[in-house]
C-alpha cells in the first residue's frame, strides 16, 4: 500500500508574510499521520520556510538545483546549498524548466541522478504538450523521458524517486485531466516500470499535476495508479491545499 502525497509548487510566487501563512495553516491543518505533504518554494524563501515548518512533518523542496557541487555559475544554486536550508526533496524535469530553460531529457537526467547521490529525493517530472497528446504520442513522449533517467540511473533507483505525471495542456490553464485521462496515463507509466521491476513499479509513487482543486482531488487521487499530487495554483491557498491533502486520506 502506497502512501498518499501531495506537494505545492508554489513556483515564482508568494513573499515572506503569505509564505509564513501558507505554512503556519498547513501544519495546523494537514493529517501527516495519513498523507506525505511538501512545500517547493523559490530558493530565497527556503530556510524560513524551513524554520516554519521545522515543528511539522512537512518536508520542504527546491524548484531546482545545479549538478555542479560549486563553481562559476552566477545565479544558480547547489544541492548542498538548498540541504543546508533544509530541503529533502528537489523537483526535476518540471515543463516549466524544460521549455523556458531548455532543460533536454539528458539534463533531467542528470539533475536526478546527482540529487540522489546528495541524498535528495527527486521529484521528478514528466507529461505532454497538446499537440502530442492530440497526435496520439503521450506515451511515447512520457517513455522517453522516463527512459533518459532510467538510462542515467538505473530503475532500482526509483525506490527513492517520486513520479510526477504532469499533463502540460492541464498546468495552470483550469483544463484538468479528467480522472480517466489520468489514470490511464499513470497505469502506463507503472506498467512501463513493472517491465523492468515488479516490485520498484507497486511501490513507485506517481503524483498528478495539473490544475488540481480541492473540487477534483478525491476522483483523481482515488484511481488505482494516482498517489497524490503536485499541485501548482491550488497550493498558494491554504483551505484549497488542506483540503487536497484531507482528499488523499
Ligand atoms: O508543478 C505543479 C504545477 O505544474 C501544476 O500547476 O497550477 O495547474 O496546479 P497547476
Amino acid at each position: 500500500m502506497r502512501r498518499p502525497f501531495v506537494a505545492a509548487n508554489w513556483k515564482m510566487n508568494g513573499d515572506l508574510a503569505s509564505n509564513a501563512n501558507l505554512a503556519q495553516a498547513f501544519a495546523a491543518g494537514i493529517d501527516t499521520s495519513k498523507v506525505d505533504a511538501a512545500v517547493f518554494a523559490p530558493h530565497v524563501y527556503l530556510s524560513a520556510l524551513s524554520e516554519q515548518l521545522k515543528g511539522s512533518k512537512i518536508s520542504v523542496g527546491a524548484q531546482t538545483a545545479n549538478t555542479a557541487a560549486s563553481g562559476a555559475f552566477t545565479g544558480e544554486t547547489s544541492l548542498s546549498m538548498i540541504k543546508e536550508v533544509g530541503c529533502t526533496h528537489v523537483l526535476t524535469g518540471h515543463s516549466e524548466r524544460r521549455v523556458m530553460n531548455g532543460e533536454t531529457d539528458e539534463v533531467v537526467a542528470e539533475k536526478t541522478a546527482t540529487a540522489l547521490e546528495a541524498g535528495i529525493t527527486p521529484v521528478f517530472c514528466i507529461g505532454e504538450t497538446l499537440e502530442e497528446r492530440e497526435s496520439g504520442n503521450m506515451e511515447a513522449v512520457v517513455a522517453r523521458q522516463i527512459n533518459a533517467v532510467i538510462d542515467r540511473v538505473g530503475v532500482e533507483a526509483f525506490a527513492n524517486i517520486i513520479v510526477a505525471y504532469e499533463p502540460v495542456w492541464a498546468i495552470g490553464t483550469g483544463v484538468t485531466a479528467s480522472a480517466e485521462q489520468a489514470q490511464e496515463a499513470h497505469a502506463f507509466i507503472r506498467q512501463l516500470f513493472a517491465q523492468k521491476n515488479a516490485d520498484v513499479a507497486e511501490k513507485l509513487i506517481i503524483l498528478y499535476g495539473g490544475s488540481m482543486k480541492a473540487a477534483n482531488a478525491k476522483e483523481l487521487i482515488g484511481q488505482p495508479d494516482i498517489d497524490g499530487g503536485l499541485v501548482g495554483g491550488a497550493s498558494m491557498i491554504a483551505e484549497e491545499f488542506v483540503a487536497i491533502c484531507a482528499a488523499a486520506v
